[in-house]
């Protein structure tokens, strides 16, 4: 398979199309260069986004700035419909804004090809949404591993069998999602989104479908992530959520209103 980069001035570069190794190589350059010193994981400046519904205009996000640096664990919070999930999704480069940038260790998410924006994504975000977002048909195992399908992710095998016992799912590591229970596939979300050993992981409601035990296992791993030198964005209209965070944001229609750090 060939694939066409733009060049770096954002114009399509139709001669210099590339193999899946040449690919993966700047991949790997990209993904290895880590985060500038003086540059926050995440920065996301005067971002916006609307959307056209039925013959109106929604201002879903219109002007958020917002940086989490390596260790910070900020939970964004606010009445639904004010934001929040369009912000997380452009945020980890799978919605395009109508306006602002979004930096992920360094890289201006946008300005990339949509195959280096993939392959930078893959490397250094982790997901985690409400709806777990599990493939059906594989495995728990299979599950953790997926994103080793995307990038290469060193001791893939090894690592997920420490991730699958790390949030106590050695004994359904066969098992498909059906036959979990809710705890347990957002666990295997969790461990799925851990598989590459992001810097960044970006959560939407991840306790919105949880037992209060199932919900502390979670929001208790974001906060190791973070205390390990991980950056964490959490959406969610949970106030409980943000005990777990180092500072929280308010957003209402689709602007942050305050911020406030939390108690040390
Ligand atoms: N794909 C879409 N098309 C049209 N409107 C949308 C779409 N996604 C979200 N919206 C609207 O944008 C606003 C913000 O949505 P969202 O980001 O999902 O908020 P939150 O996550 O805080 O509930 C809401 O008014 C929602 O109805
Ligand atoms: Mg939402």
């Amino acid at each position: 398979m060939q694939t066409t980069f733009r060049a770096r001035h954002g114009r399509p570069c139709p001669r210099r199309a590339v193999g899946p190794a040449r690919l993966h190589r700047r991949a790997l350059r990209l993904s290895f260069r880590g985060v500038p010193a003086d540059l926050p994981t995440l920065r996301v400046e005067s971002l916006a986004k609307h959307y056209a519904a039925g013959g109106h205009t929604v201002h879903a996000v219109a002007g958020v700035s917002l940086d989490v640096a390596a260790g910070e664990f900020v939970s964004v919070q606010g009445p639904s419909g004010c934001g929040k999930s369009t912000l997380l999704l452009a945020a980890g480069g799978l919605l395009r804004p109508d306006a602002g940038t979004v930096r992920v260790a360094g890289a201006d998410l946008y300005a990339l090809s949509t195959d280096a924006r993939a392959a930078h994504r893959a490397r250094l975000v982790g997901f985690v949404f409400q709806r777990f977002h599990l493939v059906p048909y594989l495995s728990v195992l299979d599950n953790v591993l997926a994103p080793s399908l995307g990038t290469f992710v060193p001791d893939a095998p090894a690592r997920a069998r420490a991730l699958v016992e790390r949030f106590g799912l050695a004994d359904r590591a066969r098992h498909r999602p059906s036959e979990l229970s809710t705890g347990e596939r957002q666990r295997t979300a969790l461990a799925r989104a851990l598989l590459p050993g992001p810097k960044l992981l970006l959560a939407d409601e991840p306790t919105g479908n949880l037992d209060a035990e199932n919900a502390r296992v979670v929001l208790g791993a974001l906060r190791a992530f973070a205390q390990g030198g991980g950056a964490v964005l959490l959406v969610t209209h949970d106030p409980e959520a943000a005990a777990y965070a180092t500072r929280t944001v308010r957003m209402r229609h689709g602007r942050v209103v305050d911020e406030a750090a939390a108690e040390p």
